[in-house]
């Protein structure tokens, strides 16, 4: 007396219809839910007698077992269904070609010019130091001997950070490398100081330097390289010979010449603008101006922590960006600082 294969019958078939999840549970509800047919079968037991119900009841749990078991197959396969879907619509395509990384990195113009700065120098006996980019007024100013009301120390050429110092003044971006030159002078009279001697400075002070100014030859930031010579036998001699030792060098050539035009910087004292041509090749016949010079002044000697009657000394400050241009025929500066790979690229 199985009447009820039929309805398992129909149950399986309503699933198989159900081609989403909520179908499929609606599905349901009409056999298992709470006025679902296998449900009513169940009802209907308490109107038979105990021998009848046990019966019954057996077949209906059959039957309700074998529809529950349509049920799970019919989930089992609707979400692999929705699980093939979504692996097709993401498929990767292993076969496509990779696409090519970078031909790995290299180091930016303005670092080739620096290191090959550095290498020169360092093979001439100069100590190449570091220093902070964020100066007080002292250091980037009065100790320079610039009187205080001197043009650089505006806020038109000069970027100030909010921050002041302990004797009250602001902070600036370093404008030049200079500072450096007392602040390594005044470590170096430390460690010498009571000595009956003390070894030449001779150092370069490469880095990054700030000023409000922007245009093809002008970058807000930019770089220095600072040079300074302290001695008791140095003379301008020395700081000639060695600058045009060290500019052959950079430009690889010896077919250049070197000239020094008198100039005006607080610091020095005669100051002297270095100018170089070429006497070959594109640039050839030009003077171009590479560098600020001069003796050291006796007042900056001072600031050092040595004797200016004992101690003479002759700096330069040049612009790496400037020496670069040169070196690679480059007439925009900005060039440089955009970060365009097809101009960068060049240099590996
Ligand atoms: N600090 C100067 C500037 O930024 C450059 C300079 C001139 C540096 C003369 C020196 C120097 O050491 O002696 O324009």
């Amino acid at each position: 007396m199985n009447d009820l294969s039929p309805l398992v019958q129909e149950a399986r078939a309503d699933f198989e219809q159900a081609t989403a999840p909520a179908d499929l549970e609606n599905a349901k509800a009409r056999y298992l839910g709470k006025t679902g047919r296998i449900t009513e079968q169940l009802k209907a037991l308490g109107a038979l007698s105990p021998d009848d119900k046990k019966a019954r009841g057996a077949l209906i749990n059959a039957a309700k077992q074998q529809i529950e078991a349509a049920l799970n197959a019919r989930r089992d396969a609707l979400a692999d269904a929705e699980l093939q879907t979504q692996l097709k619509s993401e498929a990767l395509d292993v076969t496509l070609p990779g696409r090519k990384r970078g031909a790995g990195g290299g180091l930016h113009p303005i670092s080739r010019a620096r290191e090959r700065i550095e290498a020169i120098f360092g093979s001439m006996g100069f100590d190449v130091a570091d220093g902070p980019e964020i100066e007080t007024d002292w250091y980037s100013f009065t100790a320079l001997n610039n009187p205080e009301n001197h043009p650089a120390r505006s806020m038109q050429d000069t970027f100030y950070v909010d921050i002041k110092d302990a004797h009250g003044a602001y902070l600036n971006l370093r404008p030049h490398t200079s500072p450096m030159q007392v602040r390594y002078a005044q470590a170096h009279a430390r460690r010498y100081a009571g000595q009956a001697t003390m070894p030449d400075i001779r150092v370069i002070v490469p880095g990054r330097t700030y000023r409000v100014d922007s245009d093809a030859t002008h970058s807000p930031m930019f770089h220095q390289v600072e040079g300074l010579w302290i001695g008791e036998n140095v003379s301008f001699k020395d700081l000639k010979v060695m600058y045009l030792e060290f500019i052959q060098a950079f430009f690889e050539t010896t077919e250049l010449k070197l000239r020094f035009r008198p100039s005006y910087f607080p610091f020095t004292e005669p100051s002297a603008e270095i100018d170089i041509m070429f006497e070959r090749g594109p640039l050839e016949g030009r003077w171009l101006e590479v560098s600020g010079s001069g003796q050291v002044h006796p007042n900056v000697v001072r600031n050092m922590g040595l004797d200016p009657e004992r101690y003479v000394g002759f700096a330069f400050g040049s612009g790496i960006d400037r020496l670069a241009m040169l070196r690679y025929g480059i007439s925009d500066l900005r060039a440089f600082f955009e970060g365009d790979l097809r101009f960068l690229a060049q240099f590996n």
